[in-house]
């Protein structure tokens, strides 16, 4: 679905993880960094350590709007005029593509590529975790197609490249964004 992008691929080494909670952004980032020898970054752990608590605490503390003016915040510090030029994988929060200004910032740090996951895989690996105040509710799956529902369109917008990940090995997904990013 190429005709709805918002935009043209950056030319940096840099590549930009979005997706759904629990699409596996921060392992494949990682494995991504490891093959590629460049620096990995997870939006929501730097929040953490600047905010010196949990996001968790963010929410319930100041509020959702708060979190997202930090995301925003922090995504504005790792443009190059900022950081440096050096390329970067950055593993986003779930949130991140829904504000335009963030869509920008994105597609200007980097390719954006967006990990899909069917709600069950979501659900599986997410079952366990009580650190995402979002899905933290009696009925998480209803919770996770709806709110798929709202977000799949956006990160489609926002993408360069897709990649499904439902049954795939954090490797081979890190091989095939490799790949596909040569590509393009
Ligand atoms: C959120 C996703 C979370 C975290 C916060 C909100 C979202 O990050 O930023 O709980 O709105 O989808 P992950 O996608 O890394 O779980």
């Amino acid at each position: 679905m190429t005709e709805n992008k918002e935009h043209t691929v950056s030319d940096s080494g840099s590549i930009v993880l979005i997706g759904f909670m629990g699409s596996g952004k921060s392992s494949v980032g990682r494995r991504l960094s490891y093959r590629l020898k460049i620096p990995f970054i997870d939006t929501d752990s730097e929040i953490e350590r600047t905010a010196g608590c949990t996001i968790a605490q963010i929410f319930k503390e100041r509020g959702e709007e708060a979190f997202r003016e930090a995301e925003t915040d922090y995504l504005g510090s790792l443009m190059p005029e900022k950081r440096g030029k050096g390329s970067i994988i950055i593993s986003t929060g779930g949130g991140v593509p829904l504000r335009k200004e963030n869509r920008t910032i994105i597609k200007k740090l980097g390719t954006v590529v967006y990990l899909k996951a069917s709600p069950e895989t979501i659900y599986e690996r997410i079952k366990d975790d009580t650190s995402r105040p979002l899905l933290n509710t009696d009925d998480p799956m209803k919770k996770i197609r709806m709110m798929m529902q709202e977000r799949s369109g956006i990160y489609s917008m926002a993408a360069d490249i897709e990649v499904d990940t439902d049954g795939k090995l954090c490797r081979d997904i890190a091989d095939e964004i490799i790949r596909r990013k040569k590509a393009i």
